[in-house]
């Protein structure tokens, strides 16, 4: 069976890492890689990471690109491509620009599109825009649904797609677990990155900041920068910010941020270095799927600076704290964590609902035939 994975940016690579190995090493499966380069720098970090060579790589991105031309970009390339290539199955990831447009031109061409980390929904299609539908593209293009908890499998039921789901994790727990692995196992890698982040007084609280969402662009980032400019008043806490390569988010932050001396805008890190970070940190404030995801399983506090979620599990079980782009609220509930003592004990109490570490396994034994005992969120699995 030859199985074609499409993937383009920084988080659909580091969720579909652990898959790619695991169908490399599958006797029958010939594992395909092709990305769009939707994502350039932020892509090839992940990639030279987790030592994958992609066969094909359409080279898509564009300074400040269009969401119309980038779809544009990615359907014609692909449709060459799956014509020569002739691909049993395509696999796509979450809800990019360049999932849409990959399981698209699959259905286009009849050829089976598997969609890993299927059925996330807000049901408000201006939050996140544009990717709440993309997503709803994807699973209604896609046989095989491979939700990564119950509660996505439920948005898919509701749906009228039940028969193909399967309930696996989410691959991103599996990709923070090699990595914790390795950080774990290795005291030189531990001592470079002490070293490399040396700036960072341990007698200060560290705040983690991400942020990129497109419908914050705007007035969004304005009351961000806003509350992180009065936190850093503060001398008890230093405030990093790895700021993502979008011109729409790295302009204004760093026109607003710049020169505070306990404000630390740095590029955008490698995993390895992003994880000990989130490690290392007191309370993360972000707007990003894939940090809400991670946190719970490193026993990290999160603020998300966003109105609704998709990824309701972490909200209910107590790890992740929805607060909107309100500067005054940002402030407010920062500050409420940061002062209180014993922080993970009280704000991190259940461990992570959104896997175990055997997504990519389930996947790959599903696509093989095999069958799975999926994934429980009734058994959260503890913080490390
Ligand atoms: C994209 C995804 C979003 C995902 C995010 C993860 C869409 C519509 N958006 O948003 O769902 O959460 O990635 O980070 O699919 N750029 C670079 N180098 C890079 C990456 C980006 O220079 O390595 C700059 C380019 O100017 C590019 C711009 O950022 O045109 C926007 O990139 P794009 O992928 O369109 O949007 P993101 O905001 O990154
Ligand atoms: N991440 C990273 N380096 C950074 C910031 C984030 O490796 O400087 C990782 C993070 O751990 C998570 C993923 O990138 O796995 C999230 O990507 P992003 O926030 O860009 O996208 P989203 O998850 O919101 O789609």
């Amino acid at each position: 069976m030859k199985i074609l994975s499409i993937f383009g940016t920084r988080p659909e690579a580091i969720k579909m890492a652990p898959l790619i190995k695991a169908l490399e090493s599958e006797p029958g499966i010939t594992s395909v890689v092709c990305v769009t380069g939707q994502h350039r720098a932020m892509l090839d970090q992940v990639l030279g990471l987790f030592e994958i060579r992609p066969e094909h790589d359409l080279g898509v991105m564009v300074p400040d690109q269009t969401l119309n031309g980038l779809s544009a970009r990615v359907l014609g390339a692909l449709d060459t491509l799956l014509t020569s290539i002739s691909p049993d199955r395509v696999l796509v990831h979450g809800d990019t620009t360049t999932a849409m447009a990959a399981s698209l031109a699959a259905f286009h061409r009849r050829i089976p599109v598997g969609h890993v980390e299927a059925g996330l929904r807000t049901y408000d299609m201006g939050q996140p825009w544009p990717e709440e539908l993309n997503r709803r593209v994807v699973d209604i293009a896609s046989d095989l649904l491979f939700a990564p908890t119950a509660s996505a499998r439920s948005n898919l039921e509701a749906e009228r797609l039940a028969g193909r789901i399967v309930v696996t994790g989410n691959t991103v727990i599996d990709a923070l677990r090699l990595t914790t692995d390795r950080l774990r196992g290795d005291a030189d890698l531990r001592a470079r990155l002490d070293t490399q982040f040396n700036q960072l007084r341990p007698d200060r609280k560290l705040l983690l900041v991400t942020g990129h969402r497109r419908e914050n662009f705007g007035a969004g980032f304005a009351n961000i920068c806003s509350a992180l400019a009065a936190l850093s008043l503060r001398k008890d806490i230093e405030i990093v910010y790895p700021i993502h390569l979008n011109p729409n988010v790295r302009g204004p932050v760093r026109a607003a941020l710049e020169d505070r001396p306990n404000i630390h805008l740095i590029e955008p890190q490698d995993y390895i270095p992003f994880v000990y970070l989130m490690q290392r940190s007191h309370l993360i404030l972000t707007d990003s799927g894939g940090v809400q995801e991670e946190a719970p399983s490193l026993g990290r506090p999160v603020l998300v600076m966003r109105d609704v979620t998709e990824r309701p599990e972490a909200v209910a079980s107590g790890n992740v704290r929805l607060v909107g782009t309100d500067p005054q609220r940002i402030v407010r509930e920062v500050a409420a964590l940061l002062d209180r003592e014993a922080i993970s004990a009280a704000f991190v109490p259940h461990g992570s609902p959104y896997g175990d570490g055997g997504a990519a396994a389930r996947i790959t034994a599903t696509l093989t035939g095999r069958s799975v005992e999926e994934f429980s969120p009734q058994f959260p699995v503890a913080a490390e």
